[in-house]
């Protein structure tokens, strides 16, 4: 039977990682966008030379650069983001850029590919605001029953 095909944003990033690990364990092939801003391939060493993850340097919110990298993916995790708060007061466009424009980039790619779930885990850090958001995606117009 073919492997489920999840992909990744942020993956070589700590929380990514971890999320790639238990895709992978749970029998996934998975696709990671990540720009290595914070994180590093490094993270992924022990997938090297698997065929189950692949590891696309591209930033989340070119969306026309990621959508032919998602082509199959049926579920996106996107952890992608800036995440430190002070720095966020420093420097609020990059924040907004990665955190804003890279939600909305991930989305827009997630529904061009016809994903069919979206999870989001952010403590979103943008201009000093913080916000606690955890999203169970419906996507392409349709809805979960019960949303968490
Ligand atoms: N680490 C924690 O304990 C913790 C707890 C709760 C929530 N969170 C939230 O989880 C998310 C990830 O946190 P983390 O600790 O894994 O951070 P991290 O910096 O380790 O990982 C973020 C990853 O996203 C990548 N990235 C950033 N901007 C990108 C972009 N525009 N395009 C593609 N990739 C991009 C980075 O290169 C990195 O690999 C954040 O929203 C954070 O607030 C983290």
């Amino acid at each position: 039977m073919a492997r489920p095909k999840s992909s990744v944003t942020g993956g070589c990033g700590f929380i990514g990682s971890h999320v790639v690990d238990h895709l992978v364990a749970a029998g996934h092939d998975v696709v990671v966008i990540d720009n290595f801003s914070t994180g590093r391939p490094e993270n992924l060493a022990h997938h090297r030379g698997t065929p189950h993850v692949r590891v696309v340097q591209a930033d989340v919110a070119d969306t026309k650069r990621i959508v032919p990298e998602l082509a199959g993916v049926r579920w996106m995790f996107h952890v992608a983001a800036l995440a430190d708060i002070v720095p966020s007061i420093q420097y609020p466009e990059a924040y907004v850029r990665a955190n804003v424009m890279g939600t909305l980039g991930a989305l827009e790619a997630a529904r061009e590919v016809g994903v069919e779930a979206v999870q989001a885990q952010h403590q979103v850090a943008a201009a000093g605001l913080v916000l606690q958001c955890r999203s169970v995606g419906p996507l392409v117009g349709r809805r979960r029953a019960s949303g968490s």
